[in-house]
């Protein structure tokens, strides 16, 4: 197919990338081990996350729950790599990420609006690439094809303004499907939307999740919408209480 001269180097690079892939296919994503989080210190000092274990496997599809003020933004943006835990142990086994550095290949859906209203949907969408190093033509066009994705193509050249809330949140979807990431942390996607709205949101969250391969949390505080993930996380005054904490509550009580 192509010329020996061109596929040595490239050949390696796809060998060890599939090495690499293959000896990272069972690692979880992330871990947190004993992770907290406070803000500000002395009397002042608010405890947001604290004493957190927990993994987020490969084919996780979580929803992380909880009353507002109860750490679920502090602890997506942990796992995003975006804000440093102040104790404990956070590290990315699965997506190539130091214990230390942000991990690679992570899409995150902000709470609130997030699209930045000079650009056009489809510079909003492209922007991303652009500053990860995407060449032009090639950002264009993968924007264009998650824009398709999600059902906007035809809103590609306009301005954030002009969208309703729903089609703002789609758009924030394409932006993370262009970059096409192995996790998905969406914080409140749904937050500022009505039921049929949300509802779209989350299948297309799914239907992305599942196109390419990637785990998903979700953050909300609809049950409506925790209920179309599989598994449920619940977050309450900075502590969590996971799956792995509820099996061994109930292999106690077996
Ligand atoms: N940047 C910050 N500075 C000080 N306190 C904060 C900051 N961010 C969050 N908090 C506090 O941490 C706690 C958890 O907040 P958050 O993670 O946003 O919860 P949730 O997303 O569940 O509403 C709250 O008491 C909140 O007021
Ligand atoms: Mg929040």
């Amino acid at each position: 197919m192509s010329g020996p001269k061109d596929t040595s180097d490239s050949t390696v690079a796809g060998a060890t990338a599939a090495v690499l892939d293959r000896q990272s296919a069972d690692a979880p994503l992330v871990r947190c081990e004993g992770v907290g989080r406070t803000y500000g210190t002395g009397p002042l000092a608010v405890v947001a996350a604290y004493d957190i274990t927990c993994e987020v496997p490969r084919s996780a599809r979580i929803a992380l729950t909880g009353p507002s003020g109860s750490g679920k933004s502090t602890l997506l943006h942990m796992l995003a790599g975006l804000e440093p835990p102040t104790v404990g142990r956070l590290s990315w086994p699965g997506l190539g990420g130091h214990p230390i550095d942000r991990p690679g290949r992570t899409g995150v859906i902000f709470q609130g609006p997030s699209l930045l209203p000079a650009l056009s949907v489809i510079e909003n969408v492209t922007l991303p690439l652009l500053l990860g190093d995407v060449e032009d033509a090639l950002a264009r066009s993968r924007a264009k094809d998650a824009l398709g994705r999600v059902g906007l193509a035809d809103l590609s050249a306009a301005l954030p303004e002009q969208l309703s809330g729903g089609q703002a949140q789609r758009v924030a979807v394409a932006r993370v499907l262009a970059s096409a990431p192995a996790l998905i942390l969406a914080d409140e996607p749904t937050g500022q939307l009505d039921h049929v709205a949300a509802s779209a949101v989350i299948d297309l969250l799914l239907l992305a999740s599942a196109e390419l391969d990637a785990a998903l949390v979700v953050a909300t505080h609809d049950p409506l919408i925790a209920e179309r993930l599989t598994e449920q996380w619940r977050m309450n005054d900075g502590t969590l209480r996971n799956q792995a904490a509820r099996d061994t509550l109930d292999g106690g009580r077996a």
